[in-house]
């Protein structure tokens, strides 16, 4: 429908997307991560070249092939993620932090593989850094950039304190309230905020038409106007 509908209005722009979870190594063999697949991040990114864009991708490890069309670097760690998203920051138009970062790693990680001898273990975990807050605060006023919040409550004061502290232009809203939102789905529900206060929500969507929408509401950013 976009395909045809549509003009390339993203024609020339740049784009930066973080996606997917990151893993956080205890030892050789395991780590610490989370159940993101990374599909909102792909949609978005499908989107943005249907629509003309030029999309770069700061991929952590998904499940399946990624199209050749991005130009991807796949990363593991948070701290790499960061590394290379920064690395390209200053060149990109928009950026779509939609990674799952892990939001600790482990305090040390140990050289061998952790033997199992006690009856318990604890772990010492410390903070990773945070990619869209440490580039939000390099932002020029020339750049978008799109966060996602997730929460389980307070949703929408949570969601408009994520856009004020991460210097978002935008920030999307999960719902976790609908049957078939979220994490592995297909499907998504959102509610998108923008600095001017200014919200739109979704119905129950495809992953496709939910990104067409994100595109769509970066065209009311003051910046792109
Ligand atoms: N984010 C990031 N780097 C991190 C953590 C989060 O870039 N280390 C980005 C996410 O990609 C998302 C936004 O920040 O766009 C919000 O992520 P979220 O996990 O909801 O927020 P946190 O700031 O980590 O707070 P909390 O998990 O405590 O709600
Ligand atoms: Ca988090």
């Amino acid at each position: 429908e976009y395909f045809f509908s549509k003009s390339k209005d993203f024609l020339g722009k740049k784009i930066l997307i973080t996606l997917g979870p990151t893993q956080e190594a205890l030892d050789p063999v395991r780590f610490i991560s989370n159940h993101s697949s990374g599909k909102m991040g792909l949609a978005i990114a499908e989107a943005f070249s249907k629509r003309g864009a030029e999309v770069h991708l700061i991929a952590g490890p998904i499940k399946g092939e990624i199209p050749s069309k991005f130009k991807t670097i796949h990363v593991k760690t948070a701290d790499e993620m960061l590394e290379a998203s920064s690395a390209v920051h200053s060149q990109m138009d928009i950026c779509v932090f939609s990674a799952a970062v892990a939001d600790y790693k482990p305090a040390n990680v140990a050289d061998q593989k952790i033997k199992k001898t006690g009856s318990s273990l604890s772990l010492s975990l410390t903070k990773n850094p945070d990619i869209a807050l440490t580039l939000g605060k390099q932002k020029s006023q020339k750049q978008i950039h799109v966060g996602f919040a997730l929460e389980t409550e307070n949703e929408k004061k949570n969601a408009k304190q994520k856009l004020s502290k991460k210097n978002f232009d935008l920030v999307v809203l999960n719902s976790l309230q609908d049957k078939g939102a979220g994490f592995q789905s297909d499907t998504n529900k959102v509610t998108i905020f923008h600095q001017s206060g200014e919200q739109k929500e979704s119905e129950l969507a495809s992953k496709a038409e939910i990104a067409e929408l994100i595109l769509d509401q970066i065209k009311n950013v003051p910046v792109w106007i």
